[in-house]
């Protein structure tokens, strides 16, 4: 594993797309400040102002691109979730990878694929977790309830001691992870999902579809039950 530090950037996905040639499997590069952080659906990531963390892994597994690669943000959520459980707080996860705590995000991690013509180049899987933040700050997110590590643990939290955690985590299980696929971590996963047994609605680009959420399949579809319809979901955000 090799680092880079970037005091200020726009965004370290960004940045690991443009330098994706240079740059080695298993990269990972983190910013202290990021002006442009970009989400799942469109959204923005936004800097808090305090120390928080902001990383992209760099992922060059193969010459071409399998299915299980389509779930490591769902594992990045598990690993994420252990991470935050030695800080004595209780994580979930909401459908497909946000990480929450009483309802409110934490953490959000946005993959995203580079494919020349019909090569696949590699991964760039990033992830931002409040670490540090004033409450204040909150309201510079509007879409959602949003919660930091701080403030859930009314204590500074040392956002090198979380990064090096996280990266060992992240690492330590991930050959296993490529090999198996998502029913490596679905135990992990479910037992910290926080949407399971519910009735929800999830957009799916500019559609609502509502329904109980009955499961989630071995490729970590969400199965949805609406009117003895079942509908298998793979992309979209829980409402
Ligand atoms: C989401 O919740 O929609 C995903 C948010 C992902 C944010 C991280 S912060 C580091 C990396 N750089 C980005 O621009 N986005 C990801």
């Amino acid at each position: 594993m090799k680092e880079i530090y970037l005091e200020q950037i726009d965004s370290t996905n960004l940045y690991g797309k443009a330098h994706l040639s240079e740059l080695s499997d298993k990269t990972v590069i983190f910013a202290g400040k990021q002006y442009a952080g970009h989400g799942r659906l469109k959204r923005s990531w936004v800097d808090l102002g305090g120390d928080n963390l902001f990383l992209s892994f760099i992922l060059k597994p193969s010459d071409t691109f399998i299915d299980i690669y389509s779930n490591l943000p769902q594992y990045l959520s598990v690993v994420v979730c252990k991470v935050l459980q030695n800080y004595n707080v209780m994580p979930e996860i909401k459908w497909p990878n946000d990480v929450l705590i009483g309802g409110k995000k934490i953490a959000g991690i946005l993959a995203e694929t580079v494919v020349q013509g019909n090569i696949f180049k590699g991964i760039i899987l990033g992830i931002g977790v409040n670490l540090n933040a004033d409450k204040s700050s909150f309201k510079l997110v509007k879409d959602r309830k949003i919660t930091a590590l701080n403030i859930e643990t009314g204590r500074c939290i040392n956002s090198n001691e979380f990064r090096i955690q996280l990266c060992k985590e992240f690492f330590y299980n991930y050959e296993k992870f490529l090999t198996v696929g998502f029913p490596f971590v679905r135990y992990d996963y479910l037992e910290r999902s926080c949407f399971l047994g519910k009735d929800i609605q999830v957009k799916v680009f500019d559609k609502e579809i509502s329904g109980f959420a009955k499961s989630v399949t071995d490729r970590g579809e969400l199965v949805l039950l609406n009117n003895e319809n079942e509908f298998i979901i793979n992309m979209g955000d829980i409402l």
